[in-house]
């Protein structure tokens, strides 16, 4: 990939602070629940990540004039949610790294995952409803019926479908929705009206999407060191994503490909063969460039928002989710 334009620096440093304090809210600090899951929320909450929603949540609330401390909650509320589905969805993949560290599953039973996973869940309803937003609690339920239903579309769709459309359903339901979450919550909880809403909605919507393709690329082009997680994973899962759809498009007689398509996912030499195919070829530049243009609606989307350092950090934001190579 092209050398960075921005980086993360560009659009963290206005809201660090306060990023600060969500993590601080994220944590537990009374004995009330099972040392375990106490443990396990520590762990995940130290692990670090990218805290990319929470940012989306705070440049825009503070962007719109929004309240600080209950901005603050809501952002907890978004990274404890996001975190909640990651705990869920390594275990749906069995993924044993995480953020460069072992995952809950890694360590637990499934039973136990699941468990901590609901726990997790239950604590960011707990601070969506802490905002005492009934919009709020409404598109946060309903964000998290869609991932769901994203994610178990994608499992029953294990069976390499190369359709553009499907793939665009499914990335909107499993990881755009949240990113609208974020973006639109945040002017939910501010003082403006339902243009603002709408606008916020598409930003959050196209910067979602670009950022998944970017992370379906990186399965392909990135390095488990850099990105902390199993890469080249996703063909391994008879998962196709866009850059594989690309591939066949360009290539439809490609026989590793083909028993792809076919459900043999377990012929190591066919798949790290396909998937060096892929990274080598135009596929990876056409997906990139799909991503761009999710980006751009997204900055046409600030259009016409209050001109300030946080809508300037909004746009640097959306180039970095292209630039980003994490
Ligand atoms: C990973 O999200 C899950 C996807 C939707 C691709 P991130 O890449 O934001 O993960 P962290 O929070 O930075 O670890
Ligand atoms: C994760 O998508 C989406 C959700 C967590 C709902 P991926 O499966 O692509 O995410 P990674 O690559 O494991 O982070
Ligand atoms: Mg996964
Ligand atoms: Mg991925």
């Amino acid at each position: 990939m092209e050398k960075s334009r921005v980086s993360k620096a560009d659009f963290f440093t206005l809201v660090e602070q306060c990023v600060e304090k969500v993590e601080e809210r994220m944590r537990i600090r009374s004995n009330e629940y099972h040392p375990e899951l106490q443990a396990a929320l520590e762990h995940l909450t130290s692990s670090g990540g990218k805290r990319i929603r929470p940012i989306v949540t705070l440049l825009t609330g503070e962007m719109l004039g929004a309240e600080n401390e209950r901005l603050i909650t809501l952002a907890a509320a978004i990274e404890l949610l996001h975190t909640a589905t990651l705990v869920h969805d390594d275990l749906i993949d069995g993924s044993l790294l995480r953020r460069g560290i072992p995952t809950i599953n890694a360590r637990w039973s499934p039973a136990a995952t699941v468990l901590a996973g609901d726990f997790i869940f239950a604590r960011a309803a707990m601070f969506a409803a802490e905002t005492n937003s009934i919009e709020v609690m409404r598109l946060f339920a309903q964000t998290l019926a869609t991932i769901v239903s994203g994610e178990i579309t994608q499992l029953f769709a294990r069976r390499g479908e190369v359709m553009r459309d499907e793939y665009f359903k499914r990335i909107y339901a499993k990881t755009a929705s949240m990113f609208v979450l974020a973006a639109k919550s945040a002017a939910l909880i501010s003082p403006v009206g339902e243009d603002i809403f709408a606008k916020l909605h598409t930003y959050g919507y196209e910067i979602g999407m670009a950022f998944q393709i970017v992370d379906d690329v990186l399965d392909f082009t990135g390095e488990q060191a850099t990105v902390g997680k199993p890469v080249a994973n996703d063909l391994r899962q008879g998962l196709v994503t866009l850059p594989a759809i690309y591939y066949y498009e360009i290539y439809p007689d490609d026989l590793d490909m083909a028993s792809v398509l076919e459900g043999v996912f377990q012929n190591e030499q066919k798949l790290s063969r396909l998937a060096e195919s892929i990274r080598n070829s135009d596929a990876i530049g056409f997906a990139i460039a799909e991503a761009e243009k999710y980006v751009e609606r997204a900055l046409t989307a600030l259009e016409g928002l209050p001109d300030n350092p946080h809508r300037q950090a909004l746009e640097s934001l959306a180039e970095y989710v292209i630039d980003r190579n994490i």
